[in-house]
C-alpha cells in the first residue's frame, strides 16, 4: 500500500491505494459507504446495502485490472473511498484518460479536508501512471462535491438533464474534466490540439 498522511485539527488524515483489504478495513469501509448512501450520495446505490453486498463489490473491484481503490482514513479508520477507472485495453485512443468514480467521505468524517487529500492522491497516482486527463460526473444536487471539484480546478464542460433518478425525480448531472501534468515528457497543455 502506498500512503500519504497529513494532520488537521489534531486528527491524522491518510489516503492509501489498496491492493488488498483486510476484514477490519472492509468492515469500516462498508460502514462508511452505507453512511454516505443513507445521507444521500457518493455511490450509485440509493438505499443502504447488506454488508455482504458491499464486501463483494469492493473485493470484486480489487480484481479488476483497470481500477484502483483509494481509501481515506481518519485517525487510522477507513471513512471514505474513491475509484480511478482506466479505459479497457482495446480503447487505445483514450488510454490517456481516466475516470474518478464513487468519491465520498462518510458524514461523520467530513469537514477535515479528507476529500481534498483523497482527490489529490488520486491525481498524483494518475499522473504517475501517465494519465493526462481526469473525467468525472456528479449529480447537480451534490453541492459539496461540486464545490470540492471546482475548487480543485475541474472544468465543467456539460450538463446532462436526465442524468439520474433519485428520491422519485429525475436529476441533472454535471460533467467535469481536469488536465493532469505527468511531470515528465511533453506537457499535457502542449499536446492539446497537437
Ligand atoms: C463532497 C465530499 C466528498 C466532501 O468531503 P469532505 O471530506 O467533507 O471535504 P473536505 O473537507 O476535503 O473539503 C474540501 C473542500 O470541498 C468543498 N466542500 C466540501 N463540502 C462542502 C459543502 N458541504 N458545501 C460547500 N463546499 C464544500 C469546500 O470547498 C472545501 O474546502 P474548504 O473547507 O477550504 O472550504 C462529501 O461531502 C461527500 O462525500 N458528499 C457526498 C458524496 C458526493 O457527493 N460525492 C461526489 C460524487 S463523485
Amino acid at each position: 500500500m502506498s500512503q500519504s498522511t497529513q494532520r488537521a485539527e489534531g486528527h491524522a488524515l491518510q489516503v492509501d491505494i489498496a491492493s488488498e483489504i483486510g476484514e477490519h478495513d472492509l468492515a469500516d469501509l462498508c460502514e462508511a459507504t452505507n453512511a454516505a448512501i443513507i445521507e444521500g450520495g457518493g455511490f450509485g446505490w440509493l438505499q443502504s446495502q447488506d454488508r455482504a453486498v458491499l464486501a463483494r463489490h469492493f473485493r470484486g473491484m480489487l480484481l479488476v485490472p483497470d481500477r484502483a481503490l483509494f481509501l481515506a482514513r481518519l485517525d487510522g479508520v477507513v471513512v471514505g473511498s474513491a475509484q480511478l477507472v482506466r479505459p479497457p485495453r482495446n480503447n487505445e485512443a483514450q488510454a490517456f484518460a481516466a475516470h474518478i468514480n464513487h468519491a465520498y467521505i462518510a458524514p461523520y468524517a467530513r469537514g477535515f479536508g479528507l476529500a481534498r487529500q483523497l482527490i489529490s492522491r488520486v491525481e498524483e497516482h494518475a499522473a504517475a501512471i501517465g494519465i493526462r486527463v481526469l473525467n468525472l460526473d456528479v449529480r447537480e444536487t451534490q453541492q459539496g462535491a461540486i464545490a470540492l471539484f471546482e475548487g480543485l480546478g475541474y472544468t465543467r464542460w456539460g450538463t446532462h438533464p436526465a442524468y439520474a433518478r433519485a428520491e422519485g425525480r429525475t436529476v441533472a448531472g454535471h460533467f467535469y474534466f481536469k488536465l493532469i501534468e505527468p511531470g515528465r515528457g511533453r506537457s499535457t497543455e502542449s499536446l492539446m490540439g497537437a
